[in-house]
């Protein structure tokens, strides 16, 4: 439901979050709230596509004028990119795109805000990775994006491991390409020396599963860093607060994306007539 006072009418514009499944997406929720408070006169509506039929969906996309545009998530993050006219060159670089602007002239224009969202929350906690040496376990779609953003906030080393080494050294190849003067190397379990340890893998989503790094290698004055959301507290955090460490949980992420979000998709403009 819509928050109260809020009618949908032949001005609204439209955006649309693509999923499969969809069932348990929150942003909807999220950014219509959003839309709210800013007094935008938008909707934010799901759109359940099967991969086969992405491209004829955002084709048609393509030609709806009401629409502002869409937020993008699994499975199609990846597939999004080539039907984008234009994304932007951390997203090409990322490969992956979860936020999608239509432009006047239909244009869809492209971004990733996953690892900029990560950063966002770090640094809104006090915590600006500036400078700072880190530690990223993972290299699949989460770690990718936050391996990007920590290098492009300027990281002073990053250290990227991960259970199959070689796309960690992929990921460390495009990091290089991409920003030459980046001191980034493949590392082991084994996070020691580093200011800013990362959890960039799924490995504490699930009971059970073991740890993503060797934790009995943690020590005070190190920040550990969490992409799980839910549950709030991964073994690794808990493990982390024994080892006497400073924690961050995966919850502030998604905050800071949402701002992003409604950035990037013109939440804050003033109503505008559909073009
Ligand atoms: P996400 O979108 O959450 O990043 P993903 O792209 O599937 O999901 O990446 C999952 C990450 O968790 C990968 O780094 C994966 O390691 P591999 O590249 O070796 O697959 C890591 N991961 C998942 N299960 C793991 C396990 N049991 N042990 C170690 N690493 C694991």
């Amino acid at each position: 439901a819509l928050p109260p006072g809020r009618e949908i009418s032949g001005l609204t514009r439209v955006f649309g979050i693509l999923a499969d499944p969809i069932h348990h997406v929150k942003t909807p929720q999220m950014l219509n709230a959003l839309m709210a408070r800013e007094g935008r006169d938008g909707v934010m509506v799901p759109f359940q596509v099967s991969s086969e039929d992405l491209p004829t969906l955002v084709a048609g996309l393509k030609r709806m004028k009401s629409l502002g545009g869409f937020v993008v998530t699994v499975p199609h993050k990846t597939a999004i990119v080539d039907l984008c006219d234009e994304v932007s060159d951390s997203a090409r670089r990322i490969g992956a795109v979860n936020t999608v602007r239509r432009e006047a002239d239909g244009r869809l224009v492209g971004e990733m805000l996953d690892g900029k969202g990560f950063v966002g929350g770090l640094v809104a906690a006090g915590i600006d990775p500036k400078g700072r040496s880190a530690y990223l376990a993972g290299a699949g779609g989460a770690a990718n994006a936050i391996a990007f953003a920590l290098v492009e906030r300027g990281v002073s080393r990053l250290t990227l491991a991960n259970r199959t080494r070689a796309k960690a050294e992929d990921l460390a190849q495009r990091l290089a390409e991409a920003y030459p003067a980046a001191a980034v190397e493949i590392g082991t379990s084994d996070p020691s020396g580093h200011d800013i340890v990362v959890n960039g893998t799924s490995l504490g989503l699930k009971d059970g599963d073991p740890l993503p790094l060797d934790a009995s290698r943690l020590s005070p004055g190190q920040i550990v860093a969490e992409v799980i959301m839910q549950p709030e507290e991964t073994a690794i955090l808990a493990a982390a607060k024994a080892a006497g460490c400073r924690t961050h949980p995966g919850k502030p992420m998604l905050a800071c994306q949402l701002d992003l979000m409604a950035d990037f998709l013109g939440m804050r403009a003033l109503p505008e007539a559909v073009r």
